[in-house]
């Protein structure tokens, strides 16, 4: 298939509209990562970008409106919850996971009885989804299992041939994709941290609200082998986003934690070992508490470290309970399959 490049003037938005409303698949820029888009309620448009990814088909997708009325295209309540929330982030990198209507097709949210609705607040994409006058059904515009694309370039390198269209844009602004809260319990709950925090949630709705316990296993579960200093994780995620092989480069990947001087030091002393047996060794090393720069920078720099053909990479773990490094920090340790050194 050959993949249209298109910019983000008004002529090519239109041309990636029509696209969409004929049912074919278009990636496009929002302030998180780039998505790859069908419309929401066209079952087969959605299968065939599961198809495009090359993702398991019960991995449910994030539905993006233009505006916030149009919720109601796929929910029938809203709880006063919900509507703080929409007030206070969107449009933004929220994603809020609500109860769906019949209408809105299983495949969309991959046979589960909620839908996840974000309106994205990059221009481009409320000009698609305008252009389109359908939701938009967009998983992050990545090959299943690899980084997400925050660049153009990083679509291109895995969507070219694949899909319709690709709407070349700025970098992503933030870098990690939206925080999703599931709003159908008694609690609101966490499913994937964001550069949203959960302190600002609370804030908004003036309640508490918890991360789901596959977060909070996942590093609690990552166990540290004594005689070799690598942990790897024994524990079973139970979200359908977090079973699967996440984000992970072609390179193997090697956590440091512990104090900062100290980890510079063994990620230094760890690179000379490697290198001494002729591996190329690549390093993602943040500055301390630089945590929006971290997400910003940390889906790129592994894509990079992957184009210049290192073997491992050893990266600088982000010490941060709750916030914005909490989030990345999620995102680094599925990149490296769990596994840490600590010093
Ligand atoms: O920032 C983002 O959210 C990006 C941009 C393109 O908007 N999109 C994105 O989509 O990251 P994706 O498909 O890569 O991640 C969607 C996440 C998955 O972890 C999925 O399991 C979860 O949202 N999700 C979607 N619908 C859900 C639902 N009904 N219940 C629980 N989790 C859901
Ligand atoms: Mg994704």
């Amino acid at each position: 298939m050959k993949t249209l490049h298109l910019t983000t003037s008004k002529e090519d938005i239109e041309k990636a509209a029509k696209i969409i409303r004929e049912g074919g698949l278009v990636a496009f820029p929002t302030e998180t990562v780039y998505g790859l888009g069908a419309n929401a309620f066209d079952e087969e448009a959605v299968a065939n970008v599961y198809k495009a990814k090359g993702r398991p088909s019960d991995n449910p997708m994030i539905v993006h409106i233009a505006r916030a009325s149009d919720i109601g295209q796929l929910t029938r309540m809203l709880s006063p919850e919900i509507v703080e929330l929409i007030d206070n982030f969107w449009p933004g990198p929220l994603t809020l996971v609500v109860k769906k209507k019949p209408e809105v097709p299983d495949r969309t949210t991959g046979g589960l009885d909620t839908v996840a609705v974000r309106l994205p607040e990059s221009q481009a994409a409320i000009d698609l989804i305008n252009a389109a006058c359908c939701p938009i059904a967009a998983p992050s515009a990545n090959l299943s299992g690899s980084p997400s694309p925050t660049r153009a370039k990083d679509v291109i390198a895995d969507m070219d041939g694949r899909i319709d269209a690709i709407i070349q844009g700025d970098d992503c602004r933030v870098g990690i994709e939206s925080t999703v809260v599931d709003m159908t319990g008694d609690v609101p709950t966490i499913l994937r941290p964001g550069i949203i925090t959960a302190e600002a949630i609370e804030a908004a709705i003036g309640k508490e609200v918890k991360y789901d316990e596959s977060l909070t296993e996942a590093s609690k579960h990552v166990q540290l082998d004594p005689a070799a200093g690598v942990a790897e994780a024994d524990f079973q995620p139970k979200s359908p986003g977090m079973k699967y092989k996440h984000y992970a480069p072609k390179a193997d990947m090697l956590i440091v934690e512990g104090n900062r001087e100290k980890v510079k030091q063994e990620i230094e002393r760890l690179k000379g070992m490697n290198e001494q047996i002729g591996n190329k060794v690549g390093v993602i090393l943040f500055e301390e508490r630089a945590f929006i720069e971290a997400a910003h920078d940390f889906f790129a720099q592994l894509r990079d470290l992957d184009s210049e053909g290192v073997d491992l990479i050893l990266a600088g773990a982000l010490s941060d309970k709750d916030g914005v490094g909490f989030a990345v920090m999620n995102r680094m340790l599925k990149s490296a399959g769990y596994k840490i050194a600590r010093v």
